[in-house]
């Protein structure tokens, strides 16, 4: 894990915003990354893509903004990824910020367990993002025109509400699957904030296992 973490800090520049995204993997690297920008005294200050996120810096002391006129990297988690560097992203509901932030800067560094390496998307279950109002028929039309299996995200108290006040509609896909065509498709409907497909960006992912193997992937973006 210390190879990954490392490879991790060295996309901290000294006085620059980087993204910092949400989960539990992304909770295990935050006090490493605590120690390497105390160690190396370096002046960062990050944009977290969940309140969740925004806690944890902030109980380690760092520096928190929700503005940057440039974002060099966001370093997130993943719930799938393949070699093609195609993610998604939402399992922890945190979809639409992680969508921002990463968008927002140049681009996305991604860390995972190697058993999140998929070999295709079918059969996955793909979070999307849907507004409260009318989310009936905005999951009617998920199946309709997409021909999705949906579920909709329970919380401890009914529906699974977001940071951001919405709801998430779980939609599995079976076949051959063309992962931009579905998020085209799927954000072009009315009521869908936001897909947890990560099509763009995403430069770097590291991946490690239990053995403490790890591994590294990586295109031009
Ligand atoms: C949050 O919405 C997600 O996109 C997380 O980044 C993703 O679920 C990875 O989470 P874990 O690190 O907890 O597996």
């Amino acid at each position: 894990m210390k190879e990954v973490y490392d490879a991790l800090n060295a996309f901290l520049e000294d006085g620059s915003i980087v993204g910092m995204g949400s989960g539990s993997t992304i909770g295990g690297y935050i006090p490493y990354m605590k120690e390497h920008v105390d160690r190396h005294n370096l002046d960062i200050a990050f944009i977290p893509t969940s309140r969740k996120t925004e806690s944890q810096l902030k109980e380690h002391g760092l520096k928190v903004v929700h503005h940057a006129e440039q974002m060099p990297v966001t370093i997130d988690g993943a719930d799938q990824f393949d070699t093609s560097l195609m993610v998604v992203k939402g399992g922890g509901g945190s979809l639409l910020r992680e969508k921002q932030v990463g968008y927002f800067s140049d681009h996305i560094v991604i860390i995972a367990h190697q058993n999140k390496k998929v070999d295709d998307f079918s059969g996955i279950a793909v979070p999307v993002e849907i507004n409260a109002y009318l989310y009936e028929m905005t999951i009617g039309t998920i199946e309709k025109a997409l021909g999705a299996e949906t579920k909709m995200r329970m919380g401890p108290q009914g529906l699974f509400v977001t940071d951001n006040g919405n709801h998430i509609v779980d939609c599995t896909f079976n076949g051959p699957l063309d992962m931009d065509d579905i998020h085209n498709n799927l954000i072009a409907i009315p009521g869908v904030v936001e897909t947890g497909i990560f099509n763009r960006k995403v430069s770097h992912i590291y991946s490690f296992d239990d053995q403490g193997a790890h591994q590294e992937y990586k295109k031009d973006i």
